[in-house]
C-alpha cells in the first residue's frame, strides 16, 4: 500500500479498519504505546496461497530510523513463529496468563506451515529502549563531518533558541570545527545511526573551579521530540562521574534559557535539579535574557 494513501481522518480511518478487518495479522507500529503506523502481512488464497502481501505505512515524523524496516522484520518473524522470541529482546510484556493464541497456515501450498501466533502482547516499547537500539552514540568531530555539521548548524529552528550563530558556507563551519570543536576539552558529536546531528559538549572550570562543568547541547531539529538529547545528557553524566572523564568535576552546571522549554525538560528528565533563575543574565541575539541554572552534583542519581 503506497504510503501517502493513508490519512488520519476517522472516516479514511473506518474504511482502514474495515479493509484490513478480514485479517488478523495487521499489527499497529506503536512507540510508548501510540500508534505511529502499521505493518501488515496478506496471505493469499486459492492459486495464490504460496505467497503473502506485506504493506506498511508510518507517520512522516519517524522516517527515516529504520522502524519501518525493523517492524516488517517482526512481522515476517511472527510468521516464523519468531515473534515471541524479538518482542522479548525489545522487550515488549507479556500481559499476565497465557496469551491467546490464533492459528494460520503459512507457506508454500505443498508444504503449509502452521505457526501459532501469540495476540495478546502488549507493546510498551518505549523510546529509550528504541534509541538504545538504534545507537545514539557520542565521538569526537573529523573535518569529514562537515556537511552533516552543516546541516544542524544552519538549521534556522536550532539558531532562533540557542546562543549559536549561523554558518552560512562550509570555509565558515570548517574554521569552526577547527578552532572551536577540535581545541575544545569536551566536544562531541551526537549521532544517530553513525551520524553527526548535533553537538554536547562539557566545559571544565579551571583554578578554583575545576571543581565544575558546563554542559550545553544542540540538535538538529528534525530529530527533536525523540528523546535523543535525554539519552546524550545522560550519556555525558556517566562519563564524566562513572567513568571519571574529569576526575575534579563535583557538578554539572546547565544554563538554559527560560523560554526554552525543551531545554528545561532535558534537565528535568535526566535528573538536573532548577537552583534558581539568573535575572538579565546574558545577552543572547541582542536580547539580555533571564537564565534557569540547573546543576547534577557527583552524587545525584539519574532519572531512568
Ligand atoms: C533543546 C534540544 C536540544 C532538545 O532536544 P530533543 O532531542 O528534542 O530533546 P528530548 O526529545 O530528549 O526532550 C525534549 C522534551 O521537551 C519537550 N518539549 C519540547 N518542546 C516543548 C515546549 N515548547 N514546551 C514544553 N515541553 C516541550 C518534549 O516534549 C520532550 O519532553 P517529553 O519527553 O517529556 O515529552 C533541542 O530542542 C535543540 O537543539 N534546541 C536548539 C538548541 C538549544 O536550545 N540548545 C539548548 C541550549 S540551553
Amino acid at each position: 500500500m503506497p504510503c501517502d494513501s493513508v490519512r488520519c481522518h476517522r472516516a479514511q480511518l473506518s474504511f482502514f479498519l474495515r479493509w484490513t478487518g478480514g485479517y488478523w495479522n495487521l499489527r499497529s507500529i506503536c512507540i510508548d504505546d501510540r500508534s505511529i503506523g502499521f505493518v501488515i502481512i496478506m496471505p493469499q488464497s486459492g492459486d495464490d496461497q504460496c505467497r503473502a502481501d506485506v504493506g506498511h505505512a508510518l507517520s512522516a515524523e519517524y522516517w527515516g530510523h529504520g522502524i519501518a524496516t525493523r517492524a516488517v522484520k517482526m512481522a515476517i518473524n511472527e510468521g516464523e513463529q519468531g515473534f515471541s522470541g524479538v518482542l522479548d529482546k525489545l522487550g515488549f510484556l507479556k500481559e499476565g496468563g497465557e496469551p491467546t493464541t490464533v492459528a494460520c497456515y503459512w507457506g508454500s501450498q505443498s508444504s503449509p506451515k502452521r505457526c501459532t501466533i501469540a495476540r495478546a502482547w502488549h507493546t510498551p516499547l518505549n523510546q529509550a529502549q528504541i534509541l538504545s537500539e538504534m545507537e545514539v552514540k557520542l565521538r569526537p568531530y573529523q573535518l569529514s563531518d562537515v556537511d552533516d555539521f552543516m546541516e544542524w548548524a544552519c538549521d534556522d529552528e536550532v539558531i532562533r533558541t540557542s546562543r549559536l550563530r549561523h554558518y552560512t558556507s562550509r570555509e565558515d563551519a570548517h574554521d569552526y570545527l577547527k578552532e572551536v570543536a577540535f581545541p575544545h576539552p569536551w566536544y562531541r558529536a551526537i549521532c544517530f545511526e553513525d551520524r553527526p546531528i548535533g553537538f554536547i559538549c562539557v566545559k571544565p572550570g579551571s583554578s578554583n573551579e575545576r571543581c565544575r562543568g558546563q554542559i550545553s547541547y544542540a540538535l538538529g531539529s528534525k530529530y527533536w521530540g525523540k528523546g535523543i538529547t535525554t539519552m546524550a545528557v545522560k550519556m555525558v553524566i556517566s562519563s564524566v562521574f562513572e567513568f571519571k572523564e574529569f576526575p575534579d568535576i563535583e557538578r554539572l552546571e546547565g544554563f538554559v534559557n527560560v523560554d526554552n522549554k525543551a531545554s528545561q525538560r532535558v534537565m528535568e528528565k535526566t535528573g538536573f535539579q532548577k537552583e534558581g533563575v539568573l535575572r538579565k543574565y546574558i545577552l543572547v541575539k541582542g536580547k539580555i535574557i533571564d537564565v534557569i541554572m540547573y546543576s547534577f552534583l557527583k552524587t545525584d542519581q539519574i532519572i531512568n
